[in-house]
Order: C-alpha cells, then sequence, then structure tokens
C-alpha cells in the first residue's frame, strides 16, 4: 500500500470543494453575463444598417424600404428583416418611421385606409397616424411611430435602431 493514501476526511474535502466550486461556477456564469452584456450590446447599437434605398430618390411620397441585418443570438446566428417608411419632410429632412404598430404591435401601412390616404393605418384595430407618424386621437395607439436614426453613406441611406420619438 502506497503511503500517499488519500484519507476520507481529505476525500470528502476535495470533493466538496470541486463540487461547490463547479455550482458556484454555473451561478455566477449567468450573472457576470447579465451584467456585462449590455456593454457587448451597445455597439451593435450604435451600428447603422445599410438599406438599398438611394437617399436621392427618397421623395416627400412616404415609401417603404426593407432591409436585413444578421443576427447573433449567443450560438444562433439568423437574418432578420426590417421595414421603414421613409420620406422628406417640408423641410427637406429625411424621416425614417417604424412601422410596428405602437398600439399591439401589427404593422402600419401609409394609406392603407382608402379614407385617408395620407396617413398610416393599421388594419388590426384602425388605428391611425399622421404622416409625421402622430398618433391621431380617438384611435387606438397612444404614441407616435418610433423613429430610425439615419445615416447618409455612399448615396445609400443606413438606419440605425428605432426609438421613441423625443418629444420637441
Ligand atoms: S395593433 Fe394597431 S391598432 Fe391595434
Amino acid at each position: 500500500m502506497s503511503k500517499e493514501r488519500v484519507s476520507r476526511r481529505q476525500f470528502l474535502s476535495y470533493t466538496l470543494t470541486g463540487v461547490g466550486g463547479f455550482m458556484a461556477a454555473g451561478m455566477l456564469m449567468p450573472m457576470v453575463r447579465f451584467a456585462v452584456d449590455p456593454v457587448l450590446k451597445a455597439d451593435a447599437g450604435g451600428d447603422f444598417i445599410a438599406t438599398p434605398q438611394k437617399v436621392a430618390d427618397i421623395t416627400e411620397e412616404p415609401i417603404r424600404v426593407d432591409f436585413s441585418y444578421k443576427q447573433k443570438d449567443a450560438w444562433y446566428e439568423s437574418e432578420v428583416t426590417e421595414t421603414a417608411w421613409v420620406y422628406r419632410d417640408e423641410a427637406g429632412k429625411i424621416v425614417a418611421l417604424s412601422p410596428v404598430c405602437k398600439h399591439l404591435g401589427c404593422t402600419v401601412n401609409f394609406g392603407g385606409d382608402k379614407e385617408h390616404p395620407d396617413q398610416f393605418f393599421c388594419p388590426c384595430h384602425y388605428g391611425r397616424y399622421t404622416k409625421d407618424g402622430t398618433n391621431v386621437p380617438g384611435t387606438p395607439p397612444l404614441a407616435p411611430l418610433d423613429v430610425y436614426p439615419y445615416k447618409e453613406k455612399d448615396g445609400f441611406l443606413y438606419l440605425g435602431k428605432a426609438e421613441p420619438r423625443k418629444e420637441a
């Protein structure tokens, strides 16, 4: 018999330390990831995605612009397609609005309601928004459509992450 036999006490102590450490790591990892995640994501949030829309072709008439990008969720990578309604206001400034209705999240269309061809219309519960994205009082939505920040690069429109409209 070897003299370096591990005593029962030592064996228990090693085993408990090992198992305890393993469990602590298992509990701490998600916490650390949760704390660090927003920091890692901040960069992605600031990204602007290229759209196929030429800035020179944007007029006062809202047009639907679809754009796609790859999204990585942990190890899962998928292609996401988003839509924006884009036009120029009277001052010539580009406006890019999210099509997601602020009532329950259906998709709005510009001119979707024959009686209000100059407004955004949500067919789910007849929500309406004026051209600048302001919700029409008396219809279900209680907030204006979200707005995409935008950039122009090489003549094309780039869009950021849609965010609630800041009231002036
Ligand atoms: S989801 Fe658009 S009006 Fe209800």
